[in-house]
C-alpha cells in the first residue's frame, strides 16, 4: 500500500501530552492512527539558524518530519499572511485583515523552504496530502522540486464568495497556486460553490458538475469532504470518563445545577463575545436560571502574538467579569473561565456532564466540537446543541438548535429552550445527528478523500 505523507503547518508531536487544540490536529492524529504514514510541518520552535533538514521523530507507526522557523518567516509567514491575512479574510472578517506585500513573500518563501526539505523525503508511490490555508503553495512549490506524485489539498476553514476573495491582493496567485493540486477538498458544499464561482467568473475557467476543473491553464478536481471525528471511540472515551475523579469533581462543585459548555480556542471567529452577552440575557429575562445554571467555557489561547487576538482575550475578560459581577451570589458564579487546554478524555467527560454545548462561531470551516459534543452524550440523558448556522457542522447536524449568533435575543432563547426541553425531544434530536455522525467518520473522510485522489490517477493512466 502506497505510504501516506501528510503536510501540515501545525504537527501534533508524540511529546504533547495536553490534548492539541485545532481540529487539524486532532482530525490528522485520528487519519494516520491506524495505518501510519509520514507527518511533515513546522516544529512549533523558533530558532535563529533553523536547519533546511527536518528532525524526524518516529512514534508507532507514524514518522514525524518537522523544520524550526526563524523569527522573520514567523512573523511574515504563520502570524503574518496565514493569521492576519488569511484567516479573518476567510472568516469574512474584512475589517481585521491587514495586506503586505512583505507577507505574501514570507509566505512564498516558507512554501519553499518546506517543499526543498520535504521532497528529498518522498518515494515515488507516496500519496501526498497537503492541509489548510497555511500551505496553497506548496504544490506549485513541490513541483519545483521535481516532484511528480499525486497531490491532493484540503481546507480545513471556509473558502470565501469572490466578492471576499478578491479584496485580497494577488489573489489570482494565491488561488492559481491552489489550482496546482490533483485534488482540492472542501469542508461543504457552499465552499465547493465559492470556488467553482471563482474558477468561472474570476479565472475565466471551467468547472463541470463532478467537481473537474480547468482554470489557469491547469486541470485538477475539487470536492466537499466534510472533515468528522471517530465517532464510536469518542463516545466510549466520554462513557468511560464518565466514572474519572475530574467528573466527580466537576459533578460535585454543580450541586445539582445545569452545565452549559463552550470550548473553543481563543479564537475571534468562534463567537464567544457574542455568547457571554447571550448569557447575559438568559440570566436577565428568565431569573428562574440564576444560581441554576453555569456556563463553563474553556478557551486555550492561541496566536497571542497577534494584536486582535490579545484584544479579544480582554475583551472576554471583561464580558466574564461584568456577567459574574452582575448575577453572581456568595456560593454561585454564573461564568466559569478558563484559559487552558484539558486531555480529549477529560473533555469529552465534561460534555457528557453538560446539558447545553453551546458551538456559536461567527464562521467555521466544520467545528469538531459541535460533533464530539453530540457523540459524548449518554443516549439515555442526552444533552442539547445549540449551533450557529455559519458552522460547516450545521449542514450535517441539522437537528440541533440552530441560531445566528449575530441575534443575541435568539440564542438566549435557545439556551433557555435547551433547559426546558423534555427528555423525549432531546432523544429524538441527539439520535438524528448521531446518525449522522456514525455514517460519516474521520476514517470515511480520509478514505473518500484519499479514494478520490487515487481514482484520479487511475484515470490519468487509463486515458
Ligand atoms: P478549530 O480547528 O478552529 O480549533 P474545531 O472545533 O474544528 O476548531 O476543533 C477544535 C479541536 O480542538 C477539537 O477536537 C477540540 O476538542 C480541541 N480543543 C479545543 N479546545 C481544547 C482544549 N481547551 N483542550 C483540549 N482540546 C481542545
Ligand atoms: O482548523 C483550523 C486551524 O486553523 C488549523 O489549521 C490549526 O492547526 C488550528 O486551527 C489551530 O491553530 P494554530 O495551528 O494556529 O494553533
Amino acid at each position: 500500500m502506497a505510504r501516506l505523507v501528510v503536510v501540515a503547518n501545525r504537527v501534533a508531536l508524540p511529546r504533547e501530552r495536553a490534548g492539541a487544540a485545532g481540529g487539524l490536529a486532532v482530525a490528522l492524529r485520528e487519519a494516520l492512527r491506524r495505518n501510519g504514514g509520514l507527518w511533515f510541518g513546522w516544529s512549533g520552535e523558533l530558532s535563529d539558524q533553523p536547519s533546511p533538514t527536518p528532525q524526524i521523530v518516529t512514534a508507532g507507526k507514524i514518522t514525524y518530519a518537522t523544520l524550526d522557523l526563524n523569527a522573520e518567516d514567523h512573523r511574515a509567514y504563520y502570524l503574518g499572511y496565514a493569521n492576519s491575512v488569511l484567516w479573518p479574510l476567510f472568516h469574512y472578517r474584512l475589517g481585521l485583515f491587514e495586506f503586505k506585500r512583505d507577507l505574501f513573500a514570507g509566505y512564498l518563501r516558507v512554501n519553499a523552504a518546506f517543499a526543498a526539505a520535504l521532497a528529498p523525503l518522498l518515494r515515488p508511490d507516496d500519496v501526498i496530502w497537503v492541509h489548510d490555508y497555511h500551505l496553497i503553495p506548496l504544490a506549485a512549490e513541490l513541483r519545483k522540486q521535481g516532484v511528480q506524485n499525486r497531490i491532493g489539498f484540503f481546507l480545513h476553514i471556509p473558502f470565501p464568495t469572490t466578492e471576499v476573495l478578491t479584496a485580497l491582493p494577488g489573489h489570482e496567485q494565491l488561488v492559481e497556486a491552489l489550482c496546482a493540486y490533483d485534488l482540492i477538498g472542501f469542508q461543504t458544499a457552499t465552499d465547493l460553490r465559492a470556488f467553482a464561482d471563482y474558477v468561472v467568473s474570476e479565472a475565466r475557467g471551467d468547472m463541470a458538475a463532478d467537481g473537474t476543473f480547468m482554470a489557469f491553464g491547469r486541470r485538477g478536481r475539487a470536492g466537499a469532504f466534510p472533515i468528522s471525528i471517530d465517532t464510536d471511540e469518542f463516545a466510549r472515551v466520554a462513557a468511560r470518563a464518565a466514572g474519572a475523579p475530574e467528573m466527580r469533581r466537576l459533578g460535585e462543585s454543580l450541586v445539582g445545577r445545569a452545565l452549559i459548555i463552550g470550548v473553543d480556542r481563543l479564537d475571534y471567529s468562534k463567537g464567544l463575545p457574542h455568547r457571554f452577552e447571550a448569557f447575559g440575557q438568559l440570566m436577565e429575562r428568565w431569573p428562574e436560571h440564576r444560581s441554576r445554571v453555569t456556563l463553563m467555557q474553556v478557551a486555550p489561547p492561541t496566536r497571542g502574538q497577534v494584536a486582535q487576538y490579545r484584544a479579544l482575550r480582554r475583551e472576554l475578560e471583561g464580558l466574564a467579569g461584568h456577567v459574574n459581577g452582575k448575577y453572581a451570589e456568595f456560593d454561585w458564579a454564573p461564568i466559569r473561565y478558563l484559559n487552558r487546554s484539558f486531555t480529549r478524555t477529560t473533555l469529552a467527560g465534561f460534555f457528557r456532564l453538560a446539558r447545553i454545548g453551546l458551538v456559536t462561531p461567527l464562521r467555521d470551516g466544520m467545528n469538531l466540537v459541535a460533533k464530539e459534543y453530540v457523540a459524548a452524550q449518554d443516549p439515555d440523558d442526552p444533552g442539547v446543541l445549540v449551533l450557529s448556522r455559519f458552522a460547516g457542522a450545521a449542514r450535517e447536524l441539522e437537528a440541533a438548535l440552530i441560531v445566528n449568533p449575530f441575534d443575541i435575543e435568539r440564542m438566549a432563547e435557545a439556551m433557555h429552550h435547551g433547559l426546558t426541553m423534555s427528555l423525549d425531544e432531546r432523544k429524538a434530536r441527539w439520535s438524528q445527528m448521531m446518525e449522522v455522525l456514525r455514517r460519516n467518520t474521520v476514517v470515511k473522510w480520509r478514505e473518500n478523500f484519499l479514494r478520490a485522489l487515487r481514482e484520479d490517477t487511475a484515470e490519468k493512466a487509463a486515458a
